[in-house]
């Protein structure tokens, strides 16, 4: 199996992409923060599909995480990471130092507003400066043909669409599905955090989502769905953050599917551990 390169400046990364591009390569660029796992390299292999050099950059990005958050305790696993992406013929793996992407005297943010607005940022309201500023940096750093983000943060996903539309940015980002475990769980990093009790609560947002899916295509009333949704996860558990009904394309708040096509997002903590998913209908 052959190891990727790697790239630990952007320098590097820099010299390695532009050695490619000359010989015409299509190149596909997957950001992550590591502790890789089957959702991640879904990602990979989509990339493969449709690119002939693929790039994952590995970089715990400490902007999005807020000083009380996970940031020094997130899952770090560099070997087994990069024994995933051997086999999965990655060509290049960006893992820079912190210092390398926030070197001294850095002072530039990437503040985004319209899909950014509300949901996540009502309870985490460093974060989408945080991933939008450091996915700028990392598309401008690879400028990539196509960016591969997952649908598991729905919300992330629209921030980053619209990222690129505003600041002109020539990659094309695609949207990949949700991997999940068999009982439904949407794979996470996070759920290494989860006890064996917290692990089997776990499956009761999937589980709530398709419920309040099926009720929404019935015709049932959003709102008394909601309630009803929110009641359950509580029951199993978990200290609810949102459950909400939202348009797909813009995040707005929908009365009913008449309003556009609908997406289900959630997020709630079990524990210690803040976990979200989300589902179209
Ligand atoms: P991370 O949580 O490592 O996720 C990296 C990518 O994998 C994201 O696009 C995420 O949506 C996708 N992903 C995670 N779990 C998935 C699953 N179960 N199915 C499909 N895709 C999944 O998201 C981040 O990192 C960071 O915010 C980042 C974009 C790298 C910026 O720091």
């Amino acid at each position: 199996m052959r190891r990727p390169k790697i790239a630990r400046t952007v320098k590097a990364l820099r010299a390695a992409i532009a050695a490619w591009r000359n010989k015409g390569a299509r190149i596909a660029l997957v950001p992550t923060m590591g502790a890789l796992h089957d959702g991640h390299v879904s990602l990979v292999r989509l990339a493969r599909r449709h690119a002939t050099r693929v790039v994952v950059s590995i970089f715990v990005n400490p902007a999005q995480f807020a000083p009380h958050e996970d940031f020094a305790r997130y899952p770090r696993s560099w070997k087994a990471d990069l024994a995933a992406l051997a086999k999965e013929k990655v060509d290049l793996v960006f893992a820079p130092a912190v210092e390398e992407i926030y070197p001294t005297g850095f002072a530039t943010k990437v503040i985004p507003a319209g899909p950014a607005l509300g949901l996540e940022t009502d309870f985490r309201p460093h974060f989408f400066a945080g991933v939008a500023t450091v996915v700028a940096k990392l598309l401008i750093e690879a400028m990539p043909d196509l960016a591969y983000f997952g649908e598991k943060d729905y919300q992330q996903l629209l921030v980053i669409r619209r990222l690129a539309r505003d600041l002109d940015l020539p990659v094309k980002i695609v949207g990949a599905p949700i991997v999940r475990e068999k009982d439904g769980l949407a794979l996470s990093s996070r759920n290494f955090y989860l006890t064996p009790a917290e692990r089997t609560a776990a499956p009761t947002l999937h589980r709530t989502l398709k419920q309040c899916a099926a009720a929404i295509k019935s015709g049932e009333p959003i709102d008394a769905i909601l309630a009803r949704g929110r009641r359950e996860i509580e029951a199993a558990g978990f200290k609810l953050d949102y459950l909400a009904a939202r348009h797909a394309e813009t995040l707005a708040p929908v009365a009913s599917v008449k309003d556009g096509p609908v997406r289900l997002l959630v997020a709630a903590k079990i524990g210690a551990t803040r976990l979200i998913d989300n589902l179209g209908i």
